[in-house]
């Protein structure tokens, strides 16, 4: 049994991230109404989380009905909500140390899909604890989900946290896997059932306003190198929103970015046309007998 110091500062920072993230999530959800519009309610957030003393650890993604992730308001975005299935997913940073969270707010009248995903998260914490393995928690998810009569979504799963490291191994699957990893004491992961009503796989659709960092790299252009420096000085490896650049044309500059890979972007990823998906996300320290959940609501 390897002992790990739990009252490290690491930890003491995972815990500060997802106490902002707590808060700002609930205080988020209660303002997502018919006719309130996206862009106000990311900004919103991602203010909140400067004020309280985090910074984003991504931009707040807003996706609604089909889509599942990446969804986050252009600075033009002119959309409110209707009577919808929305997903807000926001992380924290503190220091790069990471809190990811996320939670479905039911506009649309499809209880029993965000139950689903509720349900699941439910479960799979009900099991986490050192030595559990990550194959465990996808049947536990995907049984749940299917107990509804729902798919999970296979092709997203939950993930680690590193220090900037929005996506590390392991990864938690939302299905039973063969491949899987064991969960050791001190491991911080974030555990995200997505549920959907169509067949449980997302696409890559067209729309893209979140990206990150892939390498270090020069480049010619003004424009794209101030891009380029605030985002090394700013985001480092986390994502960021288009809307975040302080540059003049800032679409032009990340698209010369893009074409030297020097950044990568994130599609948004949606199901199926005419279905729905739900979502609900924790982040987790897991101990010797269970698992502590940094982003509960106080
Ligand atoms: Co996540």
């Amino acid at each position: 049994m390897n002992d790990v110091d739990l009252t490290a500062e690491k930890y003491e920072k995972h815990r500060e991230a997802g106490e902002i993230l707590a808060e700002v999530r609930d205080e988020a959800a209660e303002r997502v109404e018919v006719g309130v519009s996206h862009l106000e309610i990311a900004e919103w957030a991602e203010d909140r989380i400067r004020e309280l003393g985090g910074e984003p650890a991504f931009p707040v993604n807003i996706s609604i009905d089909e889509e599942a992730a990446h969804a986050t308001p252009s600075v033009e975005d002119d959309e409110t909500f209707g009577e919808e299935l929305i997903n807000l997913d926001i992380g924290v940073s503190v220091d790069g140390w990471l809190a990811d969270t996320a939670v479905t707010v039911d506009l649309a009248g499809r209880d029993e899909l965000a139950e689903a995903s509720a349900e699941a998260l439910d479960a799979a914490l009900d099991i986490v604890q050192a030595g559990v393995e990550t194959g465990e928690i996808g049947a536990v998810v995907e049984e749940t989900i299917e107990g509804y009569g729902f798919n999970p979504v296979v092709n997203l799963t939950g993930h680690g946290l590193g220090q900037y490291e929005q996506h590390t191994e392991p990864n938690i699957p939302n299905r039973a896997v063969d491949q899987s990893v064991t969960l050791e004491a001190g491991d911080v992961v974030a555990i995200e059932p997505f549920a959907t009503d169509g067949p449980g796989k997302v696409r890559e659709g067209s729309d893209e306003e979140i990206f990150a960092l892939e390498r270090e790299g020069s480049i010619r252009d003004r424009r794209a190198r101030q891009a380029l420096e605030q985002i090394a000085e700013e985001f480092k490896t986390l994502p960021f929103a288009t809307r975040w650049l302080d540059v003049k044309r800032p679409k032009m500059a990340l698209r010369r970015l893009k074409q030297q890979d020097i950044i990568h972007g994130y599609p948004v990823l949606k199901e199926d046309d005419g279905h729905y998906v739900s979502q609900k996300e924790h982040t987790i320290i897991v101990t010797e007998d269970g698992c502590e959940v940094t982003t509960r609501s106080r």
